[in-house]
């Protein structure tokens, strides 16, 4: 049997290239690729493109099984990258309790062009990628449930398994650095010495757990690759 081949595509749905989320999402593409992988890192805020737009292209009777949005912009390559892909890894920060808005707008379109109205089937294709979703804030761990965000998280989680995606695997990369140089700045409920520590003591566990969180979306999409059947 031909060896398969392995793409994982990682999306940043945060603005800043080269800071927290894209570090974690390239180190999660580093650990795809040492098994193989071919894999492509996407800026969402490089790209020009909304949520949905409520065209219903993808609920027409003769579309909706097709999993196709009807709205042509530059998400459309990406989501057919996306439907290609056998793992998908979506990074964002969180901005004001939530993932960003571009990748709220990514999900909109993702979540909606692959689920159906129908009382028997919530996802139109039984395919679907491995997802892992990374994401970085400010909070601290513990503090993650008291403010609220337990359920946000989950239901993030609870869509996507809906959605028939083999695995669902979430990172929180928490009490991240979020400026070079604290001083610049008002921001007196942080403490400058305690984020540079975590940055150097926290990050680098939580940079680990994204290069195995990259190998695991290769490597079980490997295996359910293969327990379907496909060459
Ligand atoms: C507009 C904005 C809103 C934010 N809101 C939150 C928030 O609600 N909760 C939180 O924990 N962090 C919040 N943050 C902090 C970021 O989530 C955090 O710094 C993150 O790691 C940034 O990711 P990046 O370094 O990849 O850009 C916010 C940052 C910005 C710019």
């Amino acid at each position: 049997m031909a060896e398969r081949v392995h793409r994982v595509v990682a999306l940043n749905g945060s603005p800043r290239k080269n800071w927290n989320t894209a570090m974690l999402l390239e180190k999660a593409l580093e650990g795809a690729k040492s098994l193989n992988a071919q894999t492509k890192l996407i800026h969402l805020y490089d790209l020009n493109f909304k949520g949905c737009v409520s065209c219903f292209f993808c609920k027409t009777k003769k579309n909706y099984l097709s999993g196709r949005c009807g709205h042509k912009d530059d998400l459309t390559e990406v989501l057919e990258l996306v439907e290609n892909s056998t793992g998908l890894i979506l990074g964002s920060p969180i901005y004001v309790g939530d993932v960003t808005g571009v990748m709220r707008c990514f999900l909109e379109r993702y979540a909606f062009i692959n689920l159906a109205y129908d009382p028997k089937a919530f996802a139109v294709r039984t395919q679907g990628q491995a997802v892992g979703l990374i994401y970085t804030m400010n909070v601290q761990e513990e503090d993650l449930d008291a403010m609220g965000y337990g359920p946000i998280f989950r239901s993030h989680k609870s869509l996507l398994e809906r959605l028939q995606s083999p695995i669902v695997e979430q990172l929180f990369a928490c009490d991240t650095l979020q400026f070079d140089d604290y001083s610049r700045f008002h921001a007196p409920m942080f403490d400058e010495a305690h984020k540079k520590r975590v940055r150097s003591e926290q990050f680098p566990i939580d940079l680990k757990k994204a290069y195995d969180l990259g190998r695991l979306l290769a490597s079980q999409s490997h295996s359910q690759a293969h327990s379907q059947g496909h060459s």
